[in-house]
């Protein structure tokens, strides 16, 4: 199969990386960012279209103050830090994820942070902070029903492409692969619409201990996929019987 065009990573585990080393879990955050630049760096060498990180939850404010404090001036930090670095790389930056609850400094650099690599056309890089699935769907709903209101939007017109149209996402691919690390076998809120036909890896190593070698075992992981999308593998069908195989091409995919 192709290589993925858009993989996107559920970045668990940098806590219990921490505790495992008798460390404070921002320990393990901090870790964690390194692990990201490595595979930010990787990604764009090789070619990668797009790349998301899930950083932050909508439900990740109910953690400890203090944490919460430390993952917001980590994000700080990465973006001062290392914007310049990747404006150079020519890596393009999205943030995805409710802005409106976010202090201004944090809102500034991220606005700072997509303004300046605007026009780049290597990676495509995806921060999801603050996001979660459920809140991003909500507001693309709360949209569409205030246009709808208006009288601006026939209700028959509302189709999966404008709702996708309409997520923080809008005019990105869905994504092929999502990796989470740690173990954890579920999304956790994450792009739950655009993850309708991708296909999952859940490697059990901690995030801090993922390298750009476990990331390219998760890619040729992928290549050996089937993805068939609700189809038929046409290979398969078409060894097998090739009635099958007219079917399974036939242009309005209905057998007769
Ligand atoms: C992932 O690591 C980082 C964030 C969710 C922000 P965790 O902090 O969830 O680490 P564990 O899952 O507790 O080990
Ligand atoms: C998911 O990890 C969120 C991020 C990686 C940012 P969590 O650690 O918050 O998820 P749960 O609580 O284990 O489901
Ligand atoms: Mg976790």
């Amino acid at each position: 199969m192709s290589d993925p065009r858009h993989i996107a990573i559920i970045m668990d585990g940098n806590g219990r990386w921490a505790t495992a080393r008798g460390l404070p879990r921002s320990a393990g955050h901090r870790a964690g960012v390194e692990s990201l630049r490595a595979i930010v760096h990787h990604a764009g060498v090789t070619g990668l279209e797009w790349l998301t990180f899930f950083a932050f939850s909508s439900e990740n404010w109910s953690r400890p103050d203090g944490e919460v404090r430390e993952l917001l001036a980590l994000l700080k930090m990465f973006i001062r830090r290392d914007l310049a670095d990747l404006h150079r790389k020519n890596v393009h930056i999205s943030v995805i994820g409710e802005r409106d609850n976010l202090s201004a400094d944090v809102r500034g650099l991220l606005v700072e942070a997509e303004t300046l690599t605007r026009a780049n056309t290597g990676l495509n890089l995806v921060i999801a902070f603050n996001y979660g699935a459920r809140d991003e769907l909500t507001r693309a709903m709360r949209r569409l029903a205030i246009d709808v209101a208006a009288g601006r939007l026939d209700p028959q017109s509302i189709s999966a492409d404008l709702i996708s149209a309409n997520l923080d996402t809008s005019g990105m691919p869905d994504p092929d692969l999502i990796i989470r690390t740690s173990g954890e076998m579920r999304l956790s809120n994450f792009l739950l619409w655009q993850a309708a036909y991708a296909e999952f890896l859940f490697v059990p190593c901690m995030w801090p201990d993922f390298t750009p070698a476990v990331f390219e075992e998760a890619i040729e992981a992928y290549r050996s996929r089937d993805r068939r999308f609700g189809g038929v593998n046409s290979k398969q069908c078409c060894k097998e019987s090739p009635e099958l195989l007219a079917v399974a091409t036939a242009s309005d995919g209905v057998a007769s």
